[in-house]
């Protein structure tokens, strides 16, 4: 089983890769093969809405975004990772999921299985409520098959996480 990472974060060692690291370890542990693209620190530029892609196409940025999309539908499962940045997702994850749009069909035939990692600092309990719907609804639209959700409460730093996020992680990891 293949496995995409989306990391949104620029942290190359902060606290959501920190989770994603765990996921890897349970994943890699049962078998499946775990690629992380760093999204913060790869080539990528935002969809323009110029629609030459025809939504089923490549699109016309030169950069990285194509191969990630031409991985995407080569996998089993794809695991969406960011920081909380004002209650959403970072823009690095964000601008990666807008370039779906060359490849919507070919990601959606595949019924990829999907799961979030994320963390924020506040431990509100509403902290996740605007992100939850939103993955609601792209999983819906991207036929994505929904196989967990760790939003991480309380992890501003590494030292602040608790240790049911590293739990759940690599339960995710293990069972995806
Ligand atoms: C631009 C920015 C916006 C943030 N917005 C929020 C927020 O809305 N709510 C929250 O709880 N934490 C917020 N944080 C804190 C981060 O989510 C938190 O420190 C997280 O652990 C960072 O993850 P990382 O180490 O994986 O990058 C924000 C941090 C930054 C830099």
């Amino acid at each position: 089983m293949k496995i995409v990472v989306l990391a949104g974060s620029p942290h190359k060692k902060g606290t959501s890769n920190t989770l994603v690291e765990e996921f890897k370890r349970g994943a890699e542990e049962a078998g499946k093969q775990v690629e992380i693209i760093d999204l913060a620190h790869t080539d990528i530029h935002p969809c323009m809405g110029c629609d030459a892609c025809g939504m089923n196409g490549d699109c016309i940025q030169k950069d990285k975004g194509n191969e990630i999309l031409n991985k995407i539908i080569e996998s089993d499962a794809i695991i969406f990772a960011s920081p909380v940045y004002y209650y959403n997702i970072s823009s690095q994850l964000k601008m990666m999921i807008d370039r779906f749009y060359a490849k919507t069909t070919k990601i959606t035939n595949r019924n990829l299985k999907a799961g979030v990692i994320m963390t924020a600092w506040n431990n509100d309990d509403w902290t996740y409520d605007a992100i939850d719907k939103y993955f609601d609804i792209l999983f819906d639209y991207m036929h994505f098959k929904d196989s967990g959700r760790i939003y991480g409460k309380g992890c501003g730093t590494i030292s602040m996480i608790p240790k049911k996020y590293y739990d759940e992680a690599y339960k995710l990891g293990k069972e995806i």
